[in-house]
């Protein structure tokens, strides 16, 4: 193994960039004892020169074009903390590879949409795209699943991978409160970008899932394949009906493998309140994978921040330091299969179900024809007080069946005149 220090480029200074470059500043002794070798950060790229930043910068190149740096030849390794899943960082990753030199990226975004050709790239390159700080940020997800569990076959792997969508429903829980009041909180803490979209639309938790399941099921990344449903229309009224069944509401990400494919889920779920997941509370992220041999292995921690992204990043660096080279997801990238993404539709399982309806005679008897025609059994019906020719709150759960039959069972419910609301549905987990 070589002895000569690993030269590294960040491209990018942000949250994560400066957090990396900080963490090799402070850690580098640790870092070379570990590795027999140094690394060291020798350029960086960002867009704005003149920025204020906390970093000493004197001994580092700077470059106004990543895409120059990341060609460079006295660099081993480029670090791309840019973000977005084409533009810029799609340029610096190409650039790097097509330079021969190895890649280490946050940017799942990005290899939610182009980790196949990537990762095939890379490997006809001979070199290697490490992505720890992609999923979950500080838990070392990636490599407990490649690494940790390989010798096991996965049944199923989920994980609340989104610390923000976390964060509001916790705090909805613990205050009451609804969902735009928790939002505009975590906004002005930080907790919530100005744009929250990609994080309470689900979109985050998807990108994630998708690396995830080609990681785990040795497939191509399908993340069109993801079905996804975000938070915004949690309610503080199904939080507390959550409560009372039982059961707390997570935004889960789910894969697993099914007969015909893949099964990729992104939405909100009501998990049993004794399951280990449910108790993973505010921005912590965690994530369960179920191996045939080694059972169920739960992980959590911070899944972002400066610290905890580049702790993974740094990991990633350090194998490459060490000469350790996995391949991207576990199998050589000319072998990853294919697989057909199940429709929502195919799923079997049970639900919860709360309608608003005006306190009048018939109209449950209404309500349970329209479930017993899609052939869905009631488990529980709950009302409380009555309020004759009032809207009052009935929830229904069911037993197992499939998201069809729950489907069309909801669009003639939604039709009843007694009905005043869209029926509110969230899907129930054994976990
Ligand atoms: N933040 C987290 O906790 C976290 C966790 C896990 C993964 N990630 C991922 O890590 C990546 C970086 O996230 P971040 O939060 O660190 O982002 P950020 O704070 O917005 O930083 C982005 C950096 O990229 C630079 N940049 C933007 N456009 C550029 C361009 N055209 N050319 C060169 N540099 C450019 C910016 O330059 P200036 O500084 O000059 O503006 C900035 O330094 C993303 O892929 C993100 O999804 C982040």
């Amino acid at each position: 193994m070589s002895q000569a220090p690993l030269r590294i480029a960040i491209a990018g200074l942000g949250t994560v960039g400066a957090g990396t470059f900080e963490l090799i500043r402070l850690q580098g002794d640790l870092i070379a004892a570990r590795c027999g070798r140094p690394i060291v950060v020798r350029a960086v790229s960002a867009r704005e020169r003149a920025k204020e930043r906390p970093l000493d910068l004197s001994r580092v190149r700077w470059f106004d074009d990543p895409l120059a740096m990341a060609k460079d030849p006295e660099i081993d390794v480029v670090v791309e903390l840019i973000g977005g899943a084409d533009g810029v960082a799609k340029a610096v990753i190409e650039a790097a590879i097509g330079a021969g030199h190895h890649v280490v990226s946050a940017n799942k975004a990005l290899l939610a949409v182009h980790g196949t050709a990537l990762a095939r790239a890379a490997e006809a390159a001979g070199v290697t795209l490490a992505y720890e700080a992609a999923v979950a940020g500080g838990i070392p997800v990636i490599k407990s699943v490649r690494e940790g569990l390989a010798a096991n076959g996965i049944s199923r792997i989920y994980g609340i991978l989104n610390g923000t969508c976390n964060y509001i429903l916790t705090s909805m829980r613990e205050t009451g409160r609804e969902f735009a009041d928790v939002l505009a909180e975590a906004q002005e803490l930080g907790y919530a970008e100005a744009d929250p979209g990609f994080d309470i639309d689900g979109v985050d938790t998807a990108h994630k899932l998708a690396i995830l399941t080609a990681l785990v099921y040795g497939c191509e990344v399908d993340f069109a394949g993801v079905y996804v449903e975000g938070i915004r229309a949690v309610s503080a009224l199904d939080i507390g009906y959550a409560d009372e069944l039982g059961y707390r509401i997570k935004l889960l990400g789910m894969a697993a493998r099914v007969e015909g494919g893949v099964e990729q889920r992104v939405h909100p779920c009501m998990v049993p309140r004794e399951s280990p997941i449910a108790s993973v509370d505010g921005v912590f992220n965690a994530v369960v994978a179920e191996g045939d041999f080694v059972g169920t292995v739960l992980s959590e921690g911070r899944g972002a921040g400066a610290g905890p992204t580049a702790s993974a990043v740094v990991a990633d660096l350090i194998d490459i330091a060490r000469g350790v080279f996995i391949p991207t997801f576990a199998l050589p990238a000319s072998k990853l299969r294919r697989l057909a993404s199940t429709p929502i539709e195919h799923h079997v399982g049970s639900h919860y179900v709360r309608l608003m309806v005006v306190d009048r005679p018939g109209v449950i008897a209404d309500v349970a024809a329209a479930l017993r025609d899609a052939e869905i059994s009631v488990e529980a019906m709950l009302q409380h007080g009555r309020s004759p020719d009032e809207a009052v709150p009935v929830v229904i759960t069911t037993h197992e069946t499939t998201g069809a039959a729950m489907d069309s069972a909801l669009r003639r419910i939604a039709d009843l005149g007694a009905v005043l609301e869209p029926p509110r549905r969230i899907r129930i987990e054994a976990l």
